[in-house]
C-alpha cells in the first residue's frame, strides 16, 4: 500500500480567494516581509504585525474550501495507505474541507501563541499588542504562525514521512523557501517518486520525475481520482 505525502502551498488557496505570496500583486509584492513576517518586525511594530495577520485572518473566515481542498480530504479518507498532508498555509481551509490530520508547518492563523509562556489557544478575530496571555496574563500575545528566522513546526514528524513515503507530491508552492522546497529531494534521496502539481513550473520543477500543469481545483480532483479508481 503506497504511503504517500502532499506538501501544500498558497496555490492551493488561490481559488477560494487567498492570495499567494509571489505570484504578480502577491503578499510579498504588497508588504515588507521584513516587516510583517519577522520577530524583528513584530518587536518593531506589533500593532503592524497584528493588523497584516487580522486581515488574513477575515479574509479566511470569508473564504471557501475549493474543489482542490475537498479531493485532498477524500484522499485522505479513503486512501488505503498512509497519507501525510503537509501545509505551509496558515488557513484552516483543509480542515473546513474536512481534512485531518493537518500538519501545519508554518502554523495557523486560528491560532494564538503566547511569547512569554507558550501557552496556545484560539485566536479572536483581531488581535492586539495589549491582549493578555490566558494562562500567565503576560500581553506577550502573536499569532501562531512561523515567521522567517523561526523554526518550523513538526519537523521531525515530517523528516520521518519523507523518508519513508513511495510518493511524494508538491501542491501549489513556489519551491522558493527552505525548509519545504527540499523535502523533494529527501523524499527522491529516500527512493520515492515525485510530483509536482502547480500551474506552471515552480523554482523547483527540475527535481520532480512528473508534473501536472493547471489550476489546482481542477488538476487535484483529477489526480486524486486516478489514484482512488
Ligand atoms: P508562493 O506564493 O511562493 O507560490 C505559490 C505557487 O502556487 C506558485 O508557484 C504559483 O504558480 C502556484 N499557483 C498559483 N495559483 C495556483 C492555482 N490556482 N493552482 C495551482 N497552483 C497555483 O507560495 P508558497 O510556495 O506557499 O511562509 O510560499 C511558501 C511560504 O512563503 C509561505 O508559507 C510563507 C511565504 O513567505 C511564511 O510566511 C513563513
Amino acid at each position: 500500500m503506497q504511503r504517500i505525502v502532499i506538501l501544500t502551498g498558497a496555490g492551493v488557496s488561490a481559488e477560494s480567494g487567498l492570495g499567494t505570496f509571489r505570484d504578480v500583486g502577491g503578499l510579498w509584492s504588497r508588504y515588507d516581509l521584513e516587516d510583517v513576517a519577522t520577530p524583528g518586525g513584530f518587536a518593531r511594530n506589533p500593532r503592524l504585525v497584528h493588523g497584516f495577520y487580522n486581515a488574513r485572518r477575515a479574509n479566511m473566515r470569508a473564504a471557501e474550501p475549493n474543489p482542490a481542498h475537498a479531493a485532498l480530504a477524500r484522499l485522505l479518507a479513503a486512501h488505503p495507505g498512509q497519507v501525510t498532508l503537509v501545509t505551509q498555509n496558515i488557513d484552516d481551509l483543509h480542515e473546513r474541507a474536512g481534512a485531518s490530520p493537518v500538519i501545519h508547518m508554518h502554523g495557523e492563523l486560528a491560532r494564538a501563541l503566547c511569547g512569554a509562556c507558550g501557552a496556545r489557544w484560539d485566536a479572536p478575530d483581531a488581535m492586539v499588542p495589549e491582549d493578555a496571555c490566558p494562562a500567565c496574563g503576560a500581553a506577550a500575545t502573536r499569532p501562531d504562525v512561523v515567521w522567517f528566522g523561526e523554526i518550523p513546526y513538526h519537523m521531525e514528524r515530517i523528516g520521518a514521512a519523507l523518508t519513508a513515503c513511495d510518493l511524494f507530491v508538491a501542491i501549489g508552492t513556489s519551491g522558493a523557501v527552505y525548509p519545504a522546497a527540499g523535502f523533494v529531494a529527501e523524499a527522491a534521496g529516500h527512493g520515492a517518486e515525485t510530483l509536482e502539481i502547480n500551474l506552471e513550473p515552480s523554482d523547483t520543477a527540475a527535481a520532480f520525475d512528473r508534473h501536472l500543469h493547471g489550476p489546482a481545483s481542477r488538476i487535484v480532483p483529477e489526480w486524486v481520482a486516478t489514484l482512488l479508481r
